[in-house]
């Protein structure tokens, strides 16, 4: 139900909004814009300016959550966006042991008192990371949000769900988000074409692919890639997700542990920057172009479909350390987002947070509104 309390047309408004909505979950979620004026009488606490079901289920002031980042989502970043009322997450496999995840989630603690989360990225590797380890530390560790990526999560949800931990599962396409519902995930995080990291095979964008999983899904799902700012939130509300999900975005802020090297080339990057690589292994990733990318993407034009991995190894492997932690720039291949060329600045944490707020804020209340006739 959209409310308009204070404008003096409001049951006009009311009535004209009324036959327009056609939400394909009418329920799905509920704006409640309310007025910029602290001193009106009927003004309630902004901070719960938009309620959606994302964020009742994850207990959290705002419908914004910061997807896993290998070698960026430290408990440093995960619990700044927590503090800043959305969801922060710590990269599970960024630790190497499931002993190290145990002390970072007790380190991300110490920085919050708010509910933060944790990525687990199943990988299509032979030899698989101590996944059983990880989620005994994230159950031990008392985390109630767990973000699930790559491979289907099914073989963990009994024991996560035992455990009273939400599930929300990141797919690239409608098919992959029905599975996820199917097998009982809470949420999903629906990343489009546009997204740093793997965007998948199948290169639709958000425009078409959240729309799509509006029409199809029952769970809330949350819009990834390509979010940057409050146009990108209320854009996402309108075509039917409950929230949105940043990566690339909450890289380029002071918290974010990572060299300023990185941020810099985010800030300085455009739109058109950002490359496409591992397409003939159909594990594509988005990422930053750098001498290292172009190495790797004549690589794998000069070898085509006949193209392995230890080909580019050098290009992928192990090249995350040295790029976020030491600032060497052109190491190798590193996700990154078209984003990128939205994004002009290197803000806290919680300027970031409560800037997106307030432009759907007022994108809501000031520019449609207006619009409305
Ligand atoms: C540097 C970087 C590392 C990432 N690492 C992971 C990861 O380890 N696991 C994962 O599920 N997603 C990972 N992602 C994807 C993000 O969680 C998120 O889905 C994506 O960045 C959204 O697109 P955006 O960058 O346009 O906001 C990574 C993204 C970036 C930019």
């Amino acid at each position: 139900m959209l409310h308009w309390p204070w404008r003096e047309d409001a049951p006009a408004m009311q009535l004209a909004l009324a036959p327009r909505r056609r939400w394909p979950e009418p329920h799905a979620f509920m704006l409640v814009a309310t007025p910029t004026d602290p001193n009106h009488p009927i003004h309630p606490p902004r901070s719960n300016a938009l309620k959606t079901r994302i964020t009742e289920l994850f207990g959290i002031q705002h419908p914004i959550i910061q997807g896993g980042m290998h070698f960026v989502g430290l408990a440093e970043l995960a619990a700044a966006v927590s503090n800043a009322g959305a969801l922060g997450i710590i990269t599970g496999l960024t630790q190497k042991t499931p002993e190290l995840l145990a002390k970072e989630i007790a380190r991300c603690r110490t920085m919050t008192d708010k509910p933060f989360g944790v990525n687990l990225t199943f990988l299509p590797t032979v030899t698989s990371p101590d996944y059983p380890g990880y989620i005994q530390a994230i159950v031990e560790g008392g985390v109630k949000v767990v973000e699930t990526a790559g491979n289907n999560p099914q073989k963990w949800m009994p024991l996560l769900h035992e455990h009273g931990i939400k599930v929300i599962h990141k797919c690239t396409s409608v098919r992959h988000a029905l599975k996820a519902e199917a097998i009982g995930c809470d949420a999903v995080s629906v990343d489009g074409f546009e997204c740093g990291g793997h965007p998948g095979e199948d290169d639709v964008p958000n425009f078409i692919l959240l729309p799509r999983a509006a029409e199809e899904l029952k769970i809330p799902f949350v819009a990834s890639g390509g979010m940057a700012d409050g146009r990108s939130l209320v854009a996402a509300l309108a075509l039917g997700a409950e929230g949105m999900n940043m990566g690339t975005r909450f890289m380029a802020t002071q918290e974010a542990p990572i060299h300023d090297k990185v941020k810099q080339a985010i800030v300085a990057a455009s739109e058109l920057d950002t490359r496409l690589v591992m397409r003939p292994l159909r594990n594509t990733e988005r990422v930053l172009n750098n001498a290292a990318v172009e190495r790797l993407i004549a690589k794998e034009k000069e070898l085509g479909d006949k193209l392995k991995f230890e080909d580019i190894i050098e290009q992928v492997a192990g090249v995350y350390p040295r790029i976020m932690q030491n600032g060497d720039m052109d190491a190798g291949a590193w996700s990154c987002g078209m984003v990128a060329g939205l994004i002009r600045d290197v803000p806290t944490v919680k300027a970031l947070v409560d800037r997106i707020m307030a432009e759907a804020d007022a994108l809501i209340e000031k520019r449609l509104a207006s619009m409305l006739r």
